[in-house]
């Protein structure tokens, strides 16, 4: 079934699915299999901290999408937060590249929206709710990221058929995509339903051929139901949701007092929060290789609809498969009265 609409018009791409930005998780193999299939692949660039390494995997998703004639297309994840040390320099080797698509996430997105802008890329902004959307709407942002309840990584605290129509009504020329808890056609009809244009899809492609994080975690998503995910604030410092491992539960889901203290001074707050991140992506980093028992997984609560590992390609096509017949059904049963 074709989805045409204003967003796969501004992303060029074949059908509005964003496999959607996740740390230590997104890999070049993934995003050539989201670019073959249709879809907008998202990376985020903490992903790529060694020297060169986001310069060269920018010229080879460039070439890549040149050479091959994908009907996809890539894009970048910039964590536009003062305690990501990388942005700035991240910024200028993504607009060095002309990358054409950016998803923003937390802090102020002004700067990248006015760099991509001036070649013609397009930035969405990921928000969890009107006050962030508000802000980036007056920085002319080109689209919405709704991320809502039950998302992998950091959720938000409402949920989507709350979220998006307000969205939809308060900025009704700027597209929405949906992103939380999506993993099937049904989940995506529900959300085309309520406003969104598109929808961003993270924790499905942790279960995925191309996935190079460990089998445990991918055994972990397809083994794991809605009620094993817990949100901690032990990672960031802002709520993340995580599988509710035994290490999980052994460290608990709470910065201790004196942690939150240190978050909340103004004069030291940014950077303690850098330290809490940096802390976290190495807990992070560590749970993703095989044979760790410290596993912190992060994964939202599609994990109750994700039952097999199959390629990126298959993921793809099942959903579009799903999702055409979630809406001829849809359609059935408004024609049954
Ligand atoms: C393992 C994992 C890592 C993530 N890392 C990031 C990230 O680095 N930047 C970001 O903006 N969002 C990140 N997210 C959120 C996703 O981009 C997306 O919003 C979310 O996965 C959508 O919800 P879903 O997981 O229910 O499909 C992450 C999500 C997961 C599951």
């Amino acid at each position: 079934m074709s989805l045409k609409n204003k967003v796969t018009g501004d992303l060029q791409i074949e059908f509005p699915v964003i496999m959607a930005p996740m740390f230590l998780v997104s890999n070049e193999a993934m995003m050539k299999a989201g670019m073959q299939s249709g879809v907008m692949a998202v990376f985020p660039t903490l992903n790529y901290r060694g020297e060169g390494e986001l310069d060269k995997l920018l010229h080879a998703l460039n070439n890549f999408k040149v050479s091959v004639k994908v009907s996809g297309n890539f894009g970048v994840n910039l964590i536009v937060q003062q305690s990501n040390p990388l942005y700035k320099k991240h910024l200028k080797i993504c607009v060095d590249n002309k990358v054409p698509f950016f998803i923003t996430s937390l802090g102020n997105p002004g700067e990248v929206i006015e760099q991509a802008h001036a070649y013609g890329a397009k930035v969405y902004c990921d928000v969890t709710n009107l006050v962030h959307a508000e802000k980036c709407a007056s920085l002319q942002c080109d689209g919405f990221i709704a991320v809502g309840q039950g998302a992998g990584g950091h959720a938000g605290p409402n949920p989507l058929h709350i979220l998006i129509p307000a969205l939809v009504e308060k900025f009704p020329h700027i597209p929405v995509i949906a992103a939380g808890g999506i993993a099937s056609g049904i989940g995506m009809l529900s959300v085309l339903a309520a406003g969104a244009q598109g929808f961003s899809i993270g924790t499905k492609f942790i279960a995925s051929k191309e996935a190079t994080v460990s089998e445990a975690y991918k055994n972990a998503i397809v083994e794991s139901g809605m009620d094993d995910i817990v949100m901690t604030t032990r990672l960031s410092g802002t709520p993340c949701s995580i599988i509710n491992t035994p290490y999980a539960k052994k460290i608990g889901y709470q910065q201790n007092a004196f942690e939150r203290m240190l978050n909340e001074n103004k004069t030291i707050k940014k950077y303690f929060k850098m330290l809490t991140q940096i802390r976290g992506m190495k807990k992070l980093e560590d749970s993703v290789k095989p044979g760790n028992y410290k596993t912190l997984w992060c994964a939202g609560k599609s994990v109750e609809m994700i039952d097999s590992i199959e390629s990126c390609e298959d993921i793809i096509t099942s959903l579009r498969n799903e999702f055409e017949v979630a809406a001829k059904n849809f359609v059935k049963q408004l024609n049954q009265g």
